[in-house]
């Protein structure tokens, strides 16, 4: 893909963006925040790549991906007023289907089309599927790993306002509570994915959203994770209890190990 293409691309996501624009003010900060999360989303996916020494053709593309990504997040919203997959639908299916149905990509090679949708549809999984072609696999791990640093960044935003100045729509309706769930903390302190489903309040999604950092591909990720101080802006939210402590130090442990050589 040449950058013709890919500025195309981006007038059509910028359309459809303001397509779903509200004046209601909660409404409308949480679009905008999708918004601006796909702009550093691209940019995060520019960095990595770069630091994979991709060329030209590649890097373009993998911004293509950057940029829909999370286009479903649009509809979804307007249907159902939440990013909670849970309880609406599988934003990155429906990513897929609007792309699809738009026919946004119709210009593109076809084998462009089907990496674009493929990986938009799978970015939000658990985790990368099996048996996945090479090409395939390279820039879903791009997209989930551009995509992790930048949610790291709006979670960090996020915690540090006060409850009521809060985008609604980010911390899941969580109860902020001081507590954690045991099953959680074990989690990370094993080094393990945390499921969503075993979430009770909001520190748990923050030690969930700790935990994804054993699922970023690429040491250039961790790099940009370190430069961002994204552990430390999550840690100072967290309860300061001794296990909790035991579980960064692992979970930094991870990340040291992860630099070395690098
Ligand atoms: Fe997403």
């Amino acid at each position: 893909m040449d950058q013709h293409e890919l500025n195309n691309l981006k007038r059509w996501f910028t359309d459809y963006c303001r397509s779903f624009y509200s004046s209601d003010y909660d409404d409308q900060r949480n679009i905008t925040l999708k918004e601006e999360h796909t702009r550093n989303v691209s940019g995060n996916i520019v960095q990595i790549a770069r630091g994979l020494s991709l060329d030209d053709a590649r890097i373009t593309l993998a911004e293509a991906i950057a940029l829909y990504h999370d286009i479903g997040r649009f509809p979804q919203y307007r249907k159902f007023k939440t990013f909670k997959d849970s309880v609406s639908v599988n934003h990155g299916a429906l990513g897929a289907k609007v792309l699809v149905e738009n026919t946004v990509l119709q210009r593109l090679p076809k084998r462009e089309q089907d990496i674009i949708v493929r990986t938009v549809a799978l970015h939000n999984a658990y985790s990368i599927p099996s048996r996945l072609d090479r090409d395939m696999l390279l820039f879903l791990k791009l997209v989930r790993d551009a995509d992790k640093l930048d949610i790291w960044r709006v979670a960090i935003e996020y915690y540090g306002q006060p409850e009521g100045g809060r985008a609604s729509a980010v911390g899941l309706e969580l109860p902020d509570l001081p507590g954690y769930s045991p099953e959680v903390l074990t989690a990370l302190k094993n080094e393990k994915m945390v499921q969503i489903s075993t979430l009770k309040t909001l520190n748990d999604f923050k030690l969930l959203q700790l935990a994804w950092i054993y699922d970023l591909n690429f040491a250039s990720s961790l790099r940009i994770l370190e430069s961002r101080q994204y552990i430390d802006g999550i840690a100072a939210t967290l309860p300061r209890t001794g296990e909790i402590s035991e579980a960064l130090a692992t979970l930094r442990g991870y990340v040291d190990k992860g630099l070395q050589g690098t």
